[in-house]
């Protein structure tokens, strides 16, 4: 089956909302063509009001790094999700490392936010990925297993169509250290393996997973060009809208397409 590749920026903690603006104004004069892939630009909070009006003529969608699970109440610091679709936001992440190791959000934790985000229209895009002291201990499918069943615990294969999983070995993420298109064709097949385990063969199928994880210009055809790779979510090269436009056009070829997007 041939999924349509989503190739989605994650800034982390960089830029203003007027770098937001330059960048996006830069990105868009050179970047007009998606027709075979999705893709995708995930502010920080800060910036996501501003983008969403910048977007809202092109085919880029606009996704938020994180967000609370209520909808609304005496959480100070928290987002809700009602407050991301108000500025534009079709996705949001779920559990990607750095809110698990760094902020403390257990798969439980996980889960609600991902409930939240169906409930609300928001697409999740649910982070898993081992740790190098797990991949040494050979506990990657556990691991693995352990954040899908957590993750995904309540989840119909209704809902499962709105979801989409990013495969981020931890440690590959801002190391410069990429997982090889092998180890990371190998860990996503066994995530769809676990899908079609779950739910079934054609809703395992459908599903879009990304890798993510030191992603580049360099690597990024060699790594979509595998069979489960359905996409990229991106950190440090997704802040410069050339190295940006680079991985769109490198997913795009291998869909077929050779004009640069
Ligand atoms: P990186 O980050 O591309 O800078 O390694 C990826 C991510 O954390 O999503």
């Amino acid at each position: 089956m041939k999924r349509r590749p989503l190739i989605a920026g994650n800034w982390k903690m960089h830029k203003t909302s007027q770098e937001t603006q330059e960048f996006i104004e830069s990105f868009l004069s050179d970047v007009t063509k998606f027709s075979n892939c999705d893709v995708l630009l995930i502010p920080p909070f800060t910036s996501l009001d501003r983008a969403g009006r910048l977007l809202s003529e092109s085919h880029v969608f606009l996704g938020a790094q994180d967000m609370h699970s209520e909808a609304s109440g005496a959480y100070t610091g928290a987002i809700s999700p009602g407050m991301l679709v108000a500025c534009g936001c079709d996705f949001v992440l779920a559990g990607h490392s750095e809110r698990r190791y760094v902020f403390g959000d257990s798969d439980d934790v996980v889960n609600r936010k991902l409930h939240a985000a169906l409930e609300n229209e928001l697409r999740p895009i649910l982070c898993v990925g081992e740790t190098l002291d797990q991949r040494q201990a050979d506990q990657t499918e556990v691991v693995l297993e352990d954040q899908l069943d957590g993750g995904l615990k309540g989840i119909d294969e209704r809902m499962l169509a709105d979801i989409v999983i990013a495969y981020e070995p931890v440690w590959a993420i801002g190391t410069g250290e990429t997982a090889t298109p092998e180890q990371a064709q190998a860990a996503i097949a066994f995530i769809r393996d676990w899908l079609e385990m779950h739910f079934n063969k054609p809703a395992a199928a459908a599903m879009r997973i990304l890798y993510g994880g030191s992603v580049k210009p360099a690597n990024a055809r060699s790594l979509q060009s595998q069979p489960d790779i359905d996409g990229a979510l991106i950190g440090g090269a997704s802040l410069d809208p050339d190295s940006f436009a680079q991985i769109i056009a490198a997913a795009q070829s291998l869909q077929g397409v050779d004009d640069p997007c």
